[in-house]
């Protein structure tokens, strides 16, 4: 297995350029499974999540055709021969569920394995079940798999009212409800930038969706959907998690492509920290205020709110600041695994249940750590680049899910920074 070494206490300067929206990206290639006529989508990401998203779209016999190095993915479903999805894949990415709303709805029936838990949490899918069964849709638990059918007439509108924000529910119940017949309401929906991409690529489909990005999405039923040519939207959590290396080693980086308004929460705690963000023609510019690194507390809560998927990393950041700081875990039941690695480093960290207390220390010391998922492994990274001396990362195919090419980027603006294969 690979691991990455980084020799930190190098002030990282210049560019590094965001790409396309992983959690776009894994919801808008299902979504060519509604038409039988070509899905192209532009400022793909290269990730492995995305290679695994194709192998189970292949398994349904869908064709998925990697261009420009990966950069664009042309999709096509007009020959599915199998409407189920094997927990051998679905194992591996928990997004795979979001196949189930798309084949439902266009095909009548679906049989997808539960994904399962993973290391940040439970995650069950009883919400995504909930929006699909008030569309009219029959539902058996069997054998770890869920055996769906819809009416013989089809899915129906229905309005939806989730109990908490889902934000795969939203995309599964989004999705279905494009060829449901009739009116679909989803109430308490998901407001994630990547919901507002998927709704945008829809209508490129002929898709009637109103109040995308708001919590209640209206979707008029259509009979069918045709082609659409779309440009995956910025990640936002990749350009979250790079601004913190110009913080993080007080350097100056220039994230291209960056959108404040996909930030907005996070750079509001970044300036409460020290760290300006300014806007400039190509993206953000991201550097220190005044040298040192305030305490901030930090919640996570869903979009617009401060993304759980970058609390890893900010916690990276505080474990060196001036002070002491609260991070409220309130999304996931299990998603502090970065902390006892940090520990390793020297970082001062209290977990109790959902609550991280951090007390700044001087500074983090290299050591051998473990990534433990996705977002974990680059909090890691980060410290590492700050950290005195050499930080060995091992296990960083969690860390391929995510992060393109991140030693490439991180070389170019200066890192110390090598994979080895071991
Ligand atoms: C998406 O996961 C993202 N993944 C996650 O990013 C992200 O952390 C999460 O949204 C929250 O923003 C993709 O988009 C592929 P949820 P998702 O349904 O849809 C509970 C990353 O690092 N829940 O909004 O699975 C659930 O357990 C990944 O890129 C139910 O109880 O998240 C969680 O506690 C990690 N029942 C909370 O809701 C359900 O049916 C939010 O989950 C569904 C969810």
């Amino acid at each position: 297995m690979d691991q990455i070494i980084i020799r930190g206490g190098r002030a990282l300067s210049g560019q590094i350029p965001i790409a396309g929206a992983k959690n776009a990206c894994l919801t808008l290639m299902p979504a060519t499974l509604l038409s039988d006529e070509p899905l192209t989508l532009t400022n793909a990401p290269r990730l492995s999540d995305i290679r695994t998203m194709t192998e189970l779209l292949g398994s349904l016999g869908a064709e998925v055709s990697s261009l420009q190095d990966g950069k664009v993915l042309a999709l096509s479903s007009h020959n599915i021969d199998n409407h189920t999805a094997d927990y051998d894949i679905v194992r591996k990415m928990r997004a795979s569920i979001l196949v189930l709303g798309p084949m439902l709805a266009r095909d009548g029936h679906a049989v997808v394995s539960l994904p399962g838990g993973c290391a940040i949490g439970a995650r069950p899918v009883d919400l995504h079940l909930q929006a699909l069964e008030a569309m009219g849709a029959d539902l058996e638990l069997r054998d770890g798999y869920v055996h769906a059918k819809a009416p013989s007439e089809g899915l129906k509108g229905a309005v939806v009212e989730f109990p908490m924000v889902s934000v795969g529910a939203t995309e599964n119940a989004l999705m279905a409800a494009t060829l449901a017949k009739g009116t679909t309401v989803i109430k308490n929906a998901a407001r994630e930038p990547e919901i507002v991409d998927l709704a945008h690529c829809l209508q490129k489909m002929g898709a009637h969706i109103s109040g995308e990005g708001t919590s209640e999405i209206t979707i008029e039923g259509v009979e069918r959907l045709g082609g659409a040519t779309h440009p995956v939207v910025t990640d936002r959590i990749e350009l979250g998690t790079y601004m913190l290396t110009p913080a993080i080693t007080d350097g100056e980086v220039e994230l291209l492509g960056g959108r404040l308004d996909l930030v907005s929460a996070f750079a509001e705690k970044l300036d409460a920290a020290g760290i300006a963000v300014t806007e400039t023609d190509a993206g953000l510019k991201v550097s220190r205020k005044n040298g040192r690194i305030q305490a901030v507390d930090v919640v996570t809560e869903p979009f617009p709110g401060f993304p759980t998927d970058l609390q890893a990393q900010i916690m990276a950041l505080l474990c060196t600041a001036d002070g002491t700081s609260v991070l409220e875990e309130k999304i996931f039941e299990n998603r502090f695994m970065h902390a006892p690695e940090l520990i390793r480093m020297g970082a001062s960290i209290d977990v109790q249940g959902g609550t991280a207390t951090v007390t700044g220390v001087e500074r983090l010391k290299g050591a051998p750590v473990m990534a433990t998922d996705l977002r974990a492994s680059v909090s890691l990274i980060l410290a590492a680049l700050a950290a005195e001396g050499e930080t060995v990362v091992s296990r960083v195919y969690h860390l391929d899910r995510g992060y393109e090419r991140v030693e490439e980027k991180l070389r170019a603006c200066g890192a110390d920074i090598e994979r080895v294969n071991t």
